[in-house]
């Protein structure tokens, strides 16, 4: 089994790769632009039982993402730039190759993403995105949660701090993640219908400090399949904030900064993160549901100490099921899986799954 992990220098490539390595079955053709930072990946990853071999690629051009996509069975997005995964899709589908994407969820992503479904079908072809923890896991814990007894609500929040002084991270990373913050869309399912707004923040206790945290709303497009499904009356993603200075200063600024210039924009944001972001590292995601029966509260928690082992070990599991378990189409993360066996993944990959 061949996987092209193109951006496999990255935050979240890197542990991608090494993961994928721990199968003696698996060869990872870890791919980027910079060749000294393949070099680098190369002398540091250390020794694994799979196969590793580097390749100097760029998305941006057509002939090296073609010699990519011919010689692997599989291909991973992790490349800083959100509009590279449509890119990446189409070329899965053209190549006859599946792929799994990690990028933002959007939904003139998703608009696009769907027109390739009957394609994917004809040609066995699987395309799935938004892999990794948020989104990619919020869904997943609530179809885990509801193959013990259909729920009527479910509520699922994240937190996640990074040593935002310590990691390097791609300029364009950085002007991707201002990207998510402005487009975010607040909107919940609220007994059968969406509300829209910040005012529905909720507060989530994740187990970290001693009080709740209240989370404003961000819609996924997994959250929105959810709610389409008919089971659910009530649900919703929502995210903790980074703390009063980023949250009411920094992040407002860089907004209204980036509509003069975006690279000004982008550039405080990184500003702000590593004088204002946490200094801890850790990745929690939380459940609160209720039973459509019973009326039983329901809660999950899902955490890791390191919030980019949280982002690769979701792609890790998703990977594995394409190849154990393939269903060609085009697919979210969190409704490809098979929940109760990704979680048993992610439970033998390190994750902490309290349920
Ligand atoms: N769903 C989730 O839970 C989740 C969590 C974290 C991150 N993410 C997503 O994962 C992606 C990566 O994030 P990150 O924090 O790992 O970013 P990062 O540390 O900045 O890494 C970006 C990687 O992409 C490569 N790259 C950038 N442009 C490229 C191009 N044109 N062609 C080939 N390679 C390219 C970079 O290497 P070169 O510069 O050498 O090319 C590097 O290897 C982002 O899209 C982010 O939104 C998702």
């Amino acid at each position: 089994m061949n996987v092209a992990v193109i951006g496999a220098t990255g935050n979240a490539g890197r542990p991608i790769a090494r993961l994928l390595l721990d199968d003696p079955s698996v060869e990872v053709n870890a791919c980027a632009r910079s060749e000294a930072a393949l070099a680098d990946l190369e002398s540091t990853i250390g020794p694994s039982p799979g196969m590793l071999r580097t390749t100097v690629a760029d998305v941006a051009r057509s002939d090296d993402m073609l010699r990519v996509f011919g010689s692997a069975d599989l291909v991973v997005g992790a490349t800083s730039r959100s509009q590279h995964g449509m890119t990446l899709a189409e070329l899965a589908v053209e190549t006859g190759v599946s792929y799994l994407g990690l990028y933002l969820s959007e939904p003139a992503k998703w608009d696009r993403l769907r027109t390739l479904h009957t394609r994917c079908v004809e040609r066995g072809v699987m395309v799935v995105d938004d892999g990794g923890w948020h989104p990619g896991v919020p869904a997943a814990m609530v179809r885990a949660a509801a193959e013990h007894g259909a729920l009527s609500e479910a509520w699922v929040g994240a937190s996640f701090g990074l040593r935002w002084d310590e990691i390097g991270v791609a300029s364009e990373t950085i002007d991707d993640f201002l990207t998510e913050l402005e487009a975010t869309d607040p909107s919940v399912w609220v007994e059968g219908g969406w509300v829209r707004g910040f005012r529905h923040a909720r507060h989530f206790d994740f187990g970290v400090g001693e009080e709740p945290v209240s989370c404003i709303p961000m819609c996924l497009e997994e959250m929105r399949e959810l709610a389409g499904s008919g089971t659910l009356d009530s649900t919703g993603f929502f995210m903790a904030g980074f703390g009063p200075a980023l949250d009411y200063a920094v992040l407002p600024l860089s907004m209204g900064v980036a509509k003069v210039k975006r690279s000004w924009g982008a550039g405080l944001l990184w500003w702000g993160l590593r004088h204002f972001g946490s200094s801890d590292d850790i990745g929690v995601l939380v459940l609160d549901g209720r039973r459509a029966e019973s009326g039983e509260a329901v809660r999950m928690r899902v955490w890791h100490a390191d919030a980019y082992a949280l982002t690769a070990i979701p792609a890790v599991a998703t990977i594995r099921q394409m190849w154990s378990n393939p269903r060609p189409g085009v697919w979210t993360q969190a409704s490809f899986v098979d929940p109760g066996h990704f979680f048993e993944q992610l439970r033998e990959m390190g994750v902490n799954v309290e349920a």
